[in-house]
């Protein structure tokens, strides 16, 4: 049976993302893997409302699915992709960020927590590889939270990202063809999602730049510096991508280099055990919340909110 190697996108037709995308789902392709391809601007997705029906149907331990199942095309699009073997996001950076469409996308995938949803049987574990490419018009300086967000919004699926490419200073529509080198490296992406599908998936590992970012364990380039996490925890340095702690040290040559804790893991996000800590906290947090006192308090205060109101802006139809 081949692998199943999807592609989403979410820059403009024909242009800098697609082109990149292409360029490595055709590696797989030619590698046997049977492919699908979407541009996320073809489909209606809703804004995530923040209801937390999700999360507080986990806080309870039911699945309750999304209350926006049936309002677009999030949960057809979510029923293909969550049973591929791999995806690979190639994103345009709007504001040093990945464009909205991907966000908005990415988000609604909390209904979909495989932490939870593994721990009340309602789904079978299924390792998936994942790679990012980032498209922008300028250099890293101005891509700077690019693949850094697109990894956030790539765990609750275990989407194990293998490889990370940002594809700098083709501001243009399809300027990347201009670069013979981006044309290759987004080969070498598909090469990579190839060859981590060929590995067992306990011994997959990074397959890009070994020296890409601060972060040895993924790679991100964006460090925190650490608070007190809600039980206590606490590291002077935090990756604010995977949540690895430890701490800056000097290098022999006068470099700084982040250095993982020894349990500095302990709350890796890209782990089901991380994330599942993560549902702790929530269970503690929000579900701590519903207290006969709490309610009350809230009850209480809430009337001058509800009542105050600021001049705001009239849309006229
Ligand atoms: C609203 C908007 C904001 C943008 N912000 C950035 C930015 O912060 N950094 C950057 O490098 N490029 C930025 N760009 C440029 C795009 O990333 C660039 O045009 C890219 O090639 C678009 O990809 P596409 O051709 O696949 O649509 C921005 C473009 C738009 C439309």
């Amino acid at each position: 049976m081949s692998f199943k190697v999807m592609g989403v996108t979410a820059g403009r037709k024909d242009s800098n993302s697609e082109i990149l995308l292409k360029e490595a789902l055709l590696q797989c392709q030619n590698q046997g893997a049977e492919i699908t391809m979407i541009n996320l601007r073809d489909y209606n997705i809703i804004d995530c409302t923040g209801c937390t029906a999700c999360t507080h149907g986990m806080s309870s331990g039911k699945y309750v699915g999304c209350t926006l199942d049936d309002k677009d095309d999030k949960k057809a699009i979510m029923e293909v992709m969550l049973n591929q073997d791999a995806v690979i996001f190639s994103v345009p950076t709007y504001d040093l960020m990945p464009s909205a469409t991907y966000l908005k996308f990415m988000h609604r995938n909390l209904s979909y927590e495989s932490a939870f949803l593994e721990e009340i049987g309602a789904i079978e574990h299924k390792d998936r590889v994942g790679a990012l490419i980032a498209v922008g018009g300028s250099t890293r300086s101005w891509q700077s939270m690019a693949l850094e967000a697109m990894q956030a919004t790539c765990f609750t699926n275990d989407f194990k990202i293998v490889d990370m490419f940002l594809a700098t200073r083709v501001p243009a529509p399809r300027q990347t063809l201009l670069h013979d080198d981006m044309i290759s490296r987004a080969s070498e992406i598909g090469k990579n999602v190839m060859k981590a599908l060929n590995t067992k998936a306990s011994e997959r590992k990074w397959l890009g730049d070994e020296n890409m970012g601060w972060c040895p364990n993924c790679h991100s380039n964006a460090l925190v510096l650490g608070e007190p996490q809600w039980d206590g925890l606490y590291f002077p340095i935090e990756c604010q991508v995977c949540g690895a702690g430890g701490d800056l040290e000097k290098t022999e040559d006068g470099k700084w280099k982040f250095v993982i804790a020894e349990n500095g893991l302990c709350r890796d996000r890209t782990t089901i055990e991380g994330r599942g800590d993560h549902l702790k906290e929530i269970m503690h947090t929000q579900g701590g919340f519903y207290t006969e006192e709490n309610l009350s308090v809230v009850k209480d205060k809430i009337g001058k909110y509800k009542e105050l109101k600021f001049q705001t802006i009239e849309i006229k139809k």
